[in-house]
C-alpha cells in the first residue's frame, strides 16, 4: 500500500478525493491536512472531518493548516462550491475533534516518521507544503513525491478554456498562493503537476447509467457525488468540476492513468494580468534550464479514470 497525506481544501472535488483515498485498497491515508483555499481553513478542516465521518473513518487525523496565503490576502473564488463548501450536501456537523497538531507540523512529523515512504497529494493551494518545507527543509529529500492539482501548461485548449483562477490564464490553487507554489516548485522535491490541461477535460463526464447508479447507491459518498453533479449542472458547469482533484488520486492509485512529461516550469508571482500563471519552457533552443524540472500531466485515460472512480465510490 502506498502511504499518502492528502493536503486539501474541501471543496466538493476535494471531498470526493477524500472518499477515493479512504476507499482505495492501493492507498494508506495517514493524514488529511486542510488549508485555506476554496473556503477559509475553518470551513475546509471541518468539511474534511464531515467527509471522514460520512465514510466511517474518524481514526484518520485531520489537521487545520494555514489560514491565509504566504504573503497575500486570500482572493475570492469566482466559482462556488455552495454555501457549505460541499455542493450543498449539508453533511451533519462533525463530532470528531481536529488533531492537536497544526497541519504543517503533522506533515513534518509524518514525513520524519516514514522517510522515503510518503507521497503528499496536494489538491489545494500549496501554503501548508511551502511552510513545512521552509520550517523543516530536511524533510524535502524524505518525501517520496508530491502530486498536485496545480497550474495549467498550455498543452491543449482545456488549459485555457477552463481556467479556474480569477485571471485569464491561471489555475485556482496557484492563483491563491503563487509564492507558495513557487517555493514548492523550486524546492527540489520530486513533483508531478496535474494541471487543468488534464484535470478539467470535458471527457471527464458521466453517462446516464452512471448517474443513476450514484443516485440509487446506498453509499453516502455516492449520493454526495450525485448531488455535486446536480449542483454544478444547475449553475451551467459540466460534471468534470466535481472530480477535478480526483485526478491526483487516480494517478496515485494507478500511475498508468496519466502520461507525464518532464518540463521546466515557473510561476508568475507579479501582480497583474498574468499573476499565478504557470509557464512551461518547452523550447528546443535557449531554454531557461534554471527553471525547476518537474513532471507535468499531458494526457489521461479518461475512460479508465471514470471506471476507477465509479468503482471506488460505489464500493
Ligand atoms: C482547483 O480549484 C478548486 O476549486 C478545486 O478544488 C481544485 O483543487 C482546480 O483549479
Ligand atoms: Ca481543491
Amino acid at each position: 500500500m502506498k502511504k499518502i497525506i492528502l493536503d486539501c481544501d474541501p471543496g466538493m472535488d476535494d471531498s470526493v478525493a477524500i472518499a477515493m483515498a479512504v476507499k482505495s485498497p492501493a492507498l494508506s491515508l495517514l493524514a488529511v491536512t486542510a488549508v485555506n483555499g476554496n473556503y477559509p481553513v475553518d470551513v475546509t478542516s471541518k468539511n474534511a472531518l464531515k467527509m471522514l465521518e460520512l465514510l466511517g473513518r474518524t481514526d484518520i487525523p485531520v489537521a487545520r493548516g494555514m489560514a491565509r496565503p504566504m504573503v497575500r490576502q486570500s482572493p475570492k473564488d469566482p466559482f462556488t462550491h455552495g454555501v457549505d463548501g460541499q455542493a450543498e450536501n449539508f453533511l451533519p456537523e462533525p463530532k470528531t475533534a481536529l488533531s492537536g497538531l497544526h497541519a504543517v507540523d503533522l506533515i513534518i512529523e509524518t514525513i520524519r516518521a516514514n522517510p522515503h515512504e510518503v507521497s503528499i497529494l496536494c489538491t489545494a493551494p500549496m501554503t501548508n507544503l511551502a511552510v513545512a518545507f521552509i520550517k523543516a527543509p530536511e524533510i524535502i529529500p524524505l518525501v517520496e513525491r508530491v502530486v498536485a492539482i496545480s497550474g495549467m501548461f498550455g498543452l491543449n485548449e482545456y488549459a485555457f478554456l477552463n481556467a479556474t483562477g480569477d485571471s485569464p490564464q491561471s489555475e485556482w490553487n496557484v492563483f491563491v498562493d503563487p509564492e507558495a507554489a513557487d517555493v514548492v516548485y523550486r524546492s527540489g522535491v520530486p513533483l508531478t503537476l496535474i494541471g487543468l490541461d488534464v484535470a478539467t477535460h470535458f471527457c471527464v463526464n458521466f453517462s446516464q447509467a452512471e448517474l443513476t447508479a450514484l443516485e440509487q447507491s446506498p453509499r453516502g459518498e455516492a449520493r454526495f457525488l450525485r448531488q455535486a453533479i446536480r449542483f454544478v449542472n444547475s449553475r451551467g458547469f459540466e460534471a468534470y468540476c466535481t472530480v477535478i482533484d480526483c485526478l491526483a488520486l487516480g494517478y496515485a492509485i494507478d500511475p498508468t492513468l496519466i502520461e507525464t512529461k518532464p518540463f521546466h516550469v515557473g510561476v508568475e508571482t507579479k501582480d497583474g494580468l498574468t499573476l499565478g500563471m504557470t509557464v512551461r519552457d518547452g523550447r528546443h533552443h535557449h531554454i531557461w534550464s534554471e527553471l525547476p524540472l518537474v513532471e507535468v500531466g499531458v494526457w489521461a485515460d479518461y475512460d479508465r479514470f471514470l471506471k476507477q472512480l465509479m468503482s471506488l465510490i460505489l464500493a
